[in-house]
């Protein structure tokens, strides 16, 4: 047996309330769900992800108005993020409701993060449900997320009758913007599609992060794949498969032209969106081209990459 993929939201929605364990489709990535106020449910997800404790999941929502049940206070800017951006791929991380049992499991200390996805088989399965969902990416802890129900699938293979709710591809394709807050200011914790310039267009003054957040998506080495990955300038790619391949190196691209001698290339779009979307499923297939090396050319340094840039920095660190 493995896990079964559906677009059933009755069996998913009794799954969880059940305290398994259920993966589903969102805009960004796929999401491994638990019932959040559940402690063993959430003690699986942990174990299923092999995820150390100390890196808290994010809460997912059906709406935002029921975020006074894990959050203590919603600052105005908060607030205003909500307004222009949920449903959709933001996740806010807000000062936690004290002395609640149901979430004195949840690690990340004095905060909770919350997020309401826009994909419609989220929503669905998060109205059935009616409750919080903890979900981090439905990946093992370090490894690229999954943005196909075939990705979570391999990826968890022996969970037996592990539900799948089928979205097909994740639109946007890379997790969600990150974002805390202090005073009436904002800053990003991890760059997403909502960008820099979206939150300050949504009347929200930026500030940079005061201090480390200790989370997985701040550890250089995170969304990575097991091949060893190089990000250089597209002109030195043809040079260093040359000389790899002399060296007895198979190497792995992904570029926007063609690149003779590499054993498996994959072509970069020339949109931030389209790049982002295909990110981690190109960055999987060229993982599994048993090279010894992947290359990724260098995506241009403006704003509108800075998503991806991060995500490529991760996967190139260590
Ligand atoms: O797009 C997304 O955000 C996806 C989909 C499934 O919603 N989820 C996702 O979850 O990327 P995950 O667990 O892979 O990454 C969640 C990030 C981590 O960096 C985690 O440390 C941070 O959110 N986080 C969650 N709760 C936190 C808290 N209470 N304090 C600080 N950071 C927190
Ligand atoms: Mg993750």
């Amino acid at each position: 047996m493995s896990p079964v993929l559906t677009t059933d939201i009755t069996a998913a929605a009794a799954a969880l309330a059940g305290g398994e364990l259920v993966a589903f489709a969102t805009e960004t990535v796929y999401g491994l769900g638990a019932d959040a106020a559940n402690p063993a449910a959430v003690d699986a997800l942990y174990r299923a992800k092999k995820r150390p404790r100390e890196h808290p999941v994010i809460v997912h929502l059906a709406d935002f108005a029921g975020a006074g049940e894990w959050a203590a206070r919603v600052p105005a800017a908060a607030r205003a993020l909500a307004r222009a951006f949920m449903p959709g791929p933001l996740t806010l991380l807000l000062p936690r409701l004290a002395g609640l049992p149901h979430l004195a499991h949840l690690s990340g200390g004095e905060w909770v993060a919350l997020r309401v996805p826009a994909h419609p088989l989220a929503r669905r399965l998060l109205e059935a449900f009616g409750g919080g969902v903890a979900a981090p990416s439905a990946n093992r802890f370090g490894a690229l997320s999954p943005t196909s129900a075939r990705h979570v699938a391999a990826e968890f293979a022996e969970l037996e009758r592990l539900l799948i709710l089928d979205g097909g591809d994740c639109a946007v394709g890379i997790e969600s913007t990150i974002v805390g807050f202090e005073g009436d200011a904002a800053f990003i914790v991890r760059p997403g599609d909502v960008s820099a310039q979206m939150i300050r267009d949504a009347g929200v003054a930026l500030v940079p992060p005061p201090r480390a957040v200790a989370a997985p998506g701040t550890l250089a080495r995170h969304y990575a794949p097991r091949t060893p990955l190089r990000v250089m300038a597209a002109g030195e790619i043809a040079e260093q498969v040359a000389a790899a391949g002399a060296a007895g190196l198979a190497v792995a691209v992904l570029s926007r032209e063609r690149v003779e001698g590499a054993a498996a290339w994959r072509q970069a779009a020339e949109t931030p969106a389209q790049y982002a979307r295909e990110l981690y499923r190109h960055l999987r297939e060229l993982d599994g081209a048993a090279a010894g090396l992947i290359i990724v050319e260098q995506p241009p340094a403006a704003p509108e990459w800075e998503a991806i840039n991060d995500r490529l920095r991760r996967a190139a660190a260590g």
